[in-house]
């Protein structure tokens, strides 16, 4: 474990010195911020009990020394409040770790990681494994589930929540008279993202077979974030029209008019790739000048050519009691058209963040706070 060897304050500026010879510099009214003595945060639940605005403007360090305990001792200017910051929680900022469970993408050949669902309830490494799988690759296979209606369900209740919408708790995808949506129909469907037209859109998919017996029926999965950033590559342009140009989504039947907008590929602030919407059967008419409608199709069309690239695909046969759970905001899914009748799955969503949230929590912490 790294120490602080030196520290170095101004007045609101100070600077460690690490014994690996890593620096760090900090600004008081951060570190005030931050303080994690129970004046500050609430020793039970470690929330904030201050709101910035209480604190004052100018804090300063008055004074700075390191405990034999290797710890930071911090009085202030202009109050006078004490606080003291642990090393190991100093040096989490300095050199932050690599998050365990950020995307991976695909490499050549990828195959789907596959997992029991009998192991997945009864054994919590196994659980880990598979929500771990789902977290970097963005996608993972359960096998062996019951083949009973509902089940969908009770596998996204083994992390989360299922996030109803307009097609009900669950939806059935089998092809049916009068179809509301192509998915409920027997056609092949190009890989997509489903619900570009919801705020938030959904952030996983489950997808669960009860019944297969047709020729036709395969799915394909394509990583969304690898195809963006080949894109990015071979065509920064492209890359530029599609990530800053936002576009109108759209869903409708009898009973709602869902319309969303946002752009095709949305880029955080580090210029990563965190969110893909495509979809042909409900990207709405692009409300775009003249002058940009050009360019803003042939990246378009640029982008579909590369999300047909078998290359990229990664092919699943399921059969009845699989499973399939996808990052809906990363990997897309398509299927080949198949036999009216004779293929039956059921879907539903769930947000993403409850899979992180269960990986994080590890196994020795029985008690969160809210
Ligand atoms: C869907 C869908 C794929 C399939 O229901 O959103 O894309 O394999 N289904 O039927
Ligand atoms: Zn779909």
């Amino acid at each position: 474990m790294h120490h602080i060897t030196t520290i170095v304050t101004g007045r609101e500026w100070a600077t460690l010195t690490w014994s690996d010879g890593l620096t760090q510099s900090l600004y008081a009214p951060w570190l005030r911020d931050n303080a994690q003595d129970s004046q500050t945060v609430h020793p039970g639940n470690g929330q904030r009990l201050i709101d910035i605005a209480d604190l004052p403007e100018n804090a300063a360090f008055r004074s700075a020394t390191l405990s034999t305990d290797g710890s930071l001792a911090i009085t202030f200017d202009p109050d006078g409040h004490e606080s003291v910051y642990p090393a190991s929680w100093l040096r989490g900022f300095a050199a932050p770790a690599q998050d365990p469970y950020g995307p991976r993408l695909w490499p050549t050949g990828f195959t789907v990681a596959r997992f029991e669902y009998g192991k997945i309830i009864a054994d919590r490494d196994t659980e880990r494994n598979w929500l771990t799988a789902i977290a970097r690759d963005g996608i993972a296979l359960v096998t062996d589930a019951p083949v009973e209606p509902e089940t969908v369900c009770a596998i996204a209740e083994n992390f989360g929540f299922v996030r109803e919408t307009n097609y009900g708790r669950l939806f059935d995808v089998r092809s049916v008279e009068n179809p509301t949506n192509m998915a409920f129909t027997s056609a092949g469907l190009m890989v997509h993202t489903d619900n570009p037209y919801r705020d938030p859109v959904p952030g996983l998919q489950l997808l669960h077979c009860l019944q297969n017996e047709t020729d036709g029926g395969g799915s394909l999965f394509v990583d969304g974030f690898q195809v963006a950033d080949r894109l990015r590559r071979d065509d920064p342009e492209a890359f530029r029209i599609l990530s800053t140009t936002w576009l109108p989504f759209r869903f409708h039947d009898a009973t709602v008019d869902l319309q969303a907008r946002a752009p095709m590929i949305t880029v955080d602030d580090k210029g990563r790739v965190v969110t893909i919407r495509y979809n042909n059967r409900s990207i709405a008419p692009a409300d775009l000048s003249a002058a940009d409608l050009p360019a803003f199709y042939d990246a378009y069309r640029k982008f579909s050519h590369y999300l047909r690239n078998p290359e990229v695909e990664a092919t699943l046969r399921l059969a009845p009691g699989d499973c399939v759970v996808f990052d809906n905001m990363r990997v897309l899914h398509g299927r080949k058209g198949f036999a009216p009748g004779k293929r039956w799955l059921q879907g539903c969503y769930a947000d993403k963040d409850a899979v992180y949230g269960r990986l994080r929590i590890g196994d020795d912490k029985t008690v969160q706070q809210m």
